[in-house]
């Protein structure tokens, strides 16, 4: 228990319960504080087993206080994805930041500056000229750390060999107001083996070169309980502290695990087998990620099979009296990333109880 974490301890202290789930309004986001921090504490004790650093990526809940609840269980610094969210978890006290992300153009470098002086900050870049904007903003005095980011199968940003990761390093290293910090990838799902293959094979060059690699850092969360193979030293999951239907079908979690759901109210019965919930896409999101529905409702085998903005659909196998108009149930989101940013303060509960709300800092900075 800190005091460093009033979340945990508001809701390990708490002696009066004065509000259940059942005293606050819907369309809300409910998170289950017990399961968060069994998730946390599960995924820190595997990191620990496997000797690698554990570095999550909080663009799952925008919340400070998950960053240094995780940061107080053993994790080494947190992982965001954009400049405007390092910002506020740097407002927040969090002081060792890695943004693995290309940051181009002035205005931006300009906040990197003024970011860089006052936490511990990583970025990443896959081309010369994210070096070069990198290079003619930082000096010696306060240099900053680049990783080079490399694409090892997930075709998204990076480097694309291990010969081009050696040639940005060697700029990188050339410059003065840079510190070379290691190499990063997003691997493809479920291609750990071939993603550290490649990282392996560039390391090799490094190794002839005589240039240290001092990070390696990878990670997401449907390969998490996956050993942690050499060369990787640091992993990025993010969904893990809340998992979500997506989590659970790739088998990394179980419904039970699944700490973010959206408490909905029945809004309309038309039919005896439809029933209309006040959650449409700017609720749930439209993610559907391959996913049969939009969510799933809680302790039953009921998806939301259509969403319009404002209403989700659920149809029933048979005709059904249950649930009645105002009766109220909890959806277990496809991709609970995309639904944290679509809330302005989410509950935070343990079983029924209601420990308080917090509010999303990081919500809709994506700047
Ligand atoms: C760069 C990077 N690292 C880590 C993650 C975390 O992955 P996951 O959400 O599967 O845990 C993501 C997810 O988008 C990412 O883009």
């Amino acid at each position: 228990m800190s005091d460093g974490c009033p979340i945990y301890k508001t809701n390990r202290d708490a002696i009066a319960v004065t509000k259940t789930i059942a005293d606050i309004d819907t369309p809300t986001v409910l998170i289950d504080i017990d399961r968060v921090e069994a998730n946390l504490r599960r995924a820190q004790a595997h990191a620990e087993q496997e000797g690698y650093a554990l570095r999550p990526h909080t663009k799952t809940h925008k919340l400070p206080q998950f960053a240094k609840l995780a940061i107080e269980l053993g994790a080494v610094g947190i992982t965001v994805q954009k400049l405007g969210e390092a910002e506020v978890m740097a407002d927040a006290g969090v002081t060792d930041i890695f943004l693995p992300y290309n940051i181009i153009g002035p205005l931006k470098l300009a906040r990197l500056k003024a970011l860089n002086a006052r936490i511990t900050l990583s970025v990443t870049a896959d081309s010369s000229d994210s070096v070069a904007g990198y290079a003619a903003t930082f000096t010696a005095d306060q240099a900053l750390t680049v990783l080079v980011e490399c694409d090892s199968g997930g075709g998204r940003c990076g480097v694309q060999t291990g010969a081009q990761a050696l040639e940005l390093a060697r700029q990188i290293i050339a410059a003065p107001g840079l510190r070379f910090g290691g190499l990063m990838t997003y691997p493809p799902l479920h291609g750990v083996a071939k993603s550290n293959a490649w990282l392996s094979d560039a390391i090799a060059l490094f190794d002839t070169a005589g240039i240290a690699v001092p990070r390696v850092s990878s990670g997401n969360s449907p390969d998490m309980w996956e050993p942690a193979a050499a060369p990787v030293t640091e992993r990025r999951p993010g969904t893990y502290i809340y998992f979500d239907r997506i989590e659970v079908r790739e088998k990394v979690a179980t419904l039970d695990d699944c700490a973010l759901t959206v408490l909905a109210t029945v809004v309309s019965r038309p039919t005896a087998t439809r029933v209309v919930l006040d959650t449409g896409s700017k609720s749930l999101s439209s993610d559907l990620v391959g996913m049969d529905g939009y969510g799933l409702v809680m302790g039953t085998e009921l998806v939301i099979k259509t969403l319009s903005e404002e209403h989700g659909v659920i149809e029933m196998p048979t005709p059904s009296d249950w649930p009645r108009i105002g009766d109220r149930l909890r959806i277990i989101p496809n991709h609970a990333c995309v639904v944290s940013n679509l809330f302005d303060t989410v509950t935070v509960v343990s079983g029924d109880n209601v420990s308080g709300t917090l509010k999303v800092v990081g919500r809709g900075r994506v700047d």
